[in-house]
């Protein structure tokens, strides 16, 4: 299987995961990225038996509604039994770096009211220690240069990533060689830094499952 079909497999499993505890008023919580929208078309089949979706970015919305799905804003809705997303890197102990796409900020702020977050990734995503990939901060656009210089005090090279802007209208610093053996620790440090709005490490508030697609079947990891 290549790595589309493994998105696929994994995302058609993440279906297989929340369908029994779906009820006609349920509203699920809806990532970004090109597994996410392996799962937006998945439950697109399942439309009629649950309520809606709450989407972590514009594109998600956009394509949740090319498929008649009702994407509800968050605030309007008072339960999410599930949020569904992807991610750049997984280490066992289902901690994540996510905002490779730039949604980081929406996909926290989700993932933190769901009871339950499924991330979905082939293995190519899973690590020993996270960091392999540049870790994502979105930042106030004004507190760019001074966020970057921080980042260097606390061992990271922060790359611009230049002619992109957040959904919530912000820029993106991605820190690469950052030593992120301790992923809470370093989570709450970023977080301290002035003007920086979310990074990319979901530690704090882990995966509760990942299901995992490799050559050999999806793996549920817990
Ligand atoms: C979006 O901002 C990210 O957090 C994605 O969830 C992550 O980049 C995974 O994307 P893919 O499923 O496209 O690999």
């Amino acid at each position: 299987m290549n790595q589309d079909q493994l998105k696929e497999s994994v995302a058609k499993a993440a279906l297989d995961y929340i369908q029994p505890k779906l009820s006609e008023d349920s509203v699920i919580g809806v990532g970004t990225g090109s597994t996410a929208n392996y799962f937006i078309d998945a439950l697109a089949t399942i439309k009629t038996s649950f309520d809606g979706a709450v989407a972590s970015s514009e594109a998600t919305a956009e394509r949740l509604k090319a498929h008649g799905i009702p994407v509800y804003e968050l605030n309007s809705v008072s339960y999410l039994e599930f949020y569904v997303d992807g991610a750049d890197e997984t280490n066992d102990q289902l901690e994540l770096i996510k905002g490779g796409g730039g949604a980081l900020t929406r996909e926290k702020i989700v993932a933190a009211v769901a009871n339950e977050f499924v991330c979905i990734i082939d293995d190519s995503k899973m690590v020993n220690i996270l960091g392999e990939f540049p870790l994502p901060i979105e930042v106030l656009p004004m507190a760019r240069s001074f966020v970057a210089r921080e980042i260097v005090k606390i061992g990271g090279d922060p790359v611009y990533r230049e002619g992109f802007v957040t959904d919530n209208g912000n820029i993106i610093l991605d820190v690469h060689n950052m030593d992120l053996s301790a992923p809470i620790t370093v989570e709450q440090r970023i977080n301290q830094i002035t003007g920086v709005v979310t990074n990319g490490l979901f530690a704090y508030r882990p995966a509760d499952v990942v299901l995992m697609g490799t050559a050999e079947g999806v793996k549920t990891l817990k």
